[in-house]
């Protein structure tokens, strides 16, 4: 069975498409829309510093194991780690990373989908020039309208599953990975020319020393795990989304020089977005860096609306954040899908229609956080910030904990060597870091984030 099942969903053409796709998975709604306002509401510098520090000694550690379990079974997540748990005859219990990881993933493609729906939104908001001189409370209340609308929002968030839908079932090469030959080229044409604009136009050396200039002392026990939760949804580790890319990745490719190319552009988008962000809300007066949510859909229109080109500019923003929102959702959706077909002998079609059918009904739910639900609060969250918190900030680290050590401890050293087969000197690096620092890193700040937040509500 195992044997027959090995590359049932087929390869990328290369590693480039590889480093592609997983980047499009990375780079998203996490990098563009809520690493800014996260970073904002937690004071600038000293989050930026630790997130980044997250992201290489954690991070990128975790992401190179998931890529090795998703190469060694060459299956959905699920059944990668079942392969591996049933040959090595190890504890039954390690199971609970595949299922983790597409539950994780369903539950985040149902929020997802609601915010990038407010991006397509935004789209013909701006091209239709609905925005153009707003101040800022006319921007406040056009983003206010559109939440309070739930027609409106499940049908920006049913288009948007569409689109992912569209992709996803074209299957691997033909599907995701022409999506992502596509989308990515453009993806980084538009953020160039949108940072170049704000070169020229806005207050970028401002923006810049909010962003690096840090002050430890604001940074709280929640701040940490805020900071790790992120660097993990960035990235799209802990839920299996890079597994499942990664039993599709040639097997002569480099998994830390992948790994790391990633997590590089990763990065880079996620400061440039900042820039790009940060140096519109310096340049308008009356804008807030610590605005929440709202910083991408408030903010930025008053910022677009009042300036020249602004109409163009405005447009191409949005359509680049759902771009990005699109390539990041459908690695989100990759691994129930290709679970479904292995062990359900669902086609792609059908099994892609049952997934997306979950997750826009889990979907509602966001799409009620921010009207009807408003009020309704799970600990103190509205079921959307709770989805959120759950996953970024608890399923997440907990699976990519899991992995480290899994990887770290359990796996067989041979299937390692023959998987990894990198100088000793960075091999015994990486394994140093899987091994001691990021289980450390992550229960220390896990457990500390969970005191903080539930000590001060
Ligand atoms: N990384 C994406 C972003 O930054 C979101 C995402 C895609 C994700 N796949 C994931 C997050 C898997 C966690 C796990 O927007």
């Amino acid at each position: 069975m195992a044997l027959q099942k090995k590359g049932m969903h087929g390869s990328w053409a290369s590693r480039w498409t590889f480093i592609m796709a997983a980047t499009g998975s990375a780079v998203g709604l996490g990098n563009m829309w809520k690493f800014p306002y996260v970073a904002g509401s937690n004071g600038g510098g000293a989050f930026v510093l630790i997130y980044l520090l997250c992201i290489l000694i954690i991070g990128v550690p975790v992401m190179m194991a998931e890529v090795l379990i998703g190469r060694q079974g060459r299956q959905s997540p699920i059944n990668s780690v079942n392969d591996l748990v049933a040959n090595s005859h190890i504890n039954k219990a390690w199971l609970s990373i595949g299922w983790f990881g597409v539950i994780a993933g369903l539950l985040i493609l149902s929020f997802y989908a609601v915010i990038a729906g407010w991006a397509l939104k935004y789209i013909v908001l701006m091209a239709t020039g609905d925005l153009q001189g707003v101040d800022g409370t006319s921007a406040s209340s056009v983003f206010e309208s559109v939440l309070a609308d739930p027609i409106g929002l499940i049908f920006w968030q049913t288009v948007f599953l569409f689109f992912c839908v569209i992709v996803v079932m074209g299957g691997v090469k033909k599907g995701l990975g022409l999506a992502i030959e596509i989308l990515m080229p453009i993806l980084f044409v538009v953020i160039f020319l949108l940072f170049v604009f704000c070169l020229f136009n806005t207050n970028v050396l401002e923006a810049m020393k909010f962003l690096f200039s840090f002050d430890l002392s604001n940074l709280s026990g929640r701040s940490l795990l805020e900071a790790m939760g992120q660097a993990f949804f960035t990235l799209s580790i802990g839920m299996g989304a890079i597994m499942a890319y990664g039993a599709y990745m040639p097997q002569d490719a480099s998994i830390g020089k992948t790994v790391l190319t990633v997590a590089f552009f990763d990065s880079l988008v996620a400061i440039i977005s900042g820039i790009i962000i940060f140096s519109i809300v310096f340049s308008t007066s009356g804008l807030e860096p610590t605005a929440g949510p709202g910083l991408m859909f408030i903010s930025l229109p008053i910022a677009f609306g009042n300036m020249t080109g602004g109409l163009l500019v405005g447009t191409l923003f949005f359509v680049l954040v759902s771009i990005a929102a699109w390539s990041s959702a459908i690695s989100l959706l990759e691994p129930s899908v290709a679970w479904l077909m292995e062990e359900k002998n669902l086609g792609r079609v059908n099994a892609n229609l049952l997934v997306v059918l979950v997750a826009w009904i889990l979907g509602i739910g966001s799409v009620f956080s921010f009207n009807i639900w408003q009020n309704s609060m799970i600990f103190n969250f509205t079921f959307f910030d709770f989805l959120d918190f759950l996953t970024s900030n608890i399923m997440l680290p907990i699976t990519g904990l899991l992995i480290a050590i899994f990887v770290g401890y359990v796996m067989s050293p041979k299937i390692i060597n023959e998987q990894i087969g990198f100088k000793s000197s960075i091999k015994s690096i990486w394994m140093f870091l899987l091994k001691f620092i990021a289980p450390c890193a992550v229960s220390v700040v896990f457990v500390a984030g969970i005191l903080d937040k539930f000590s001060n509500g």
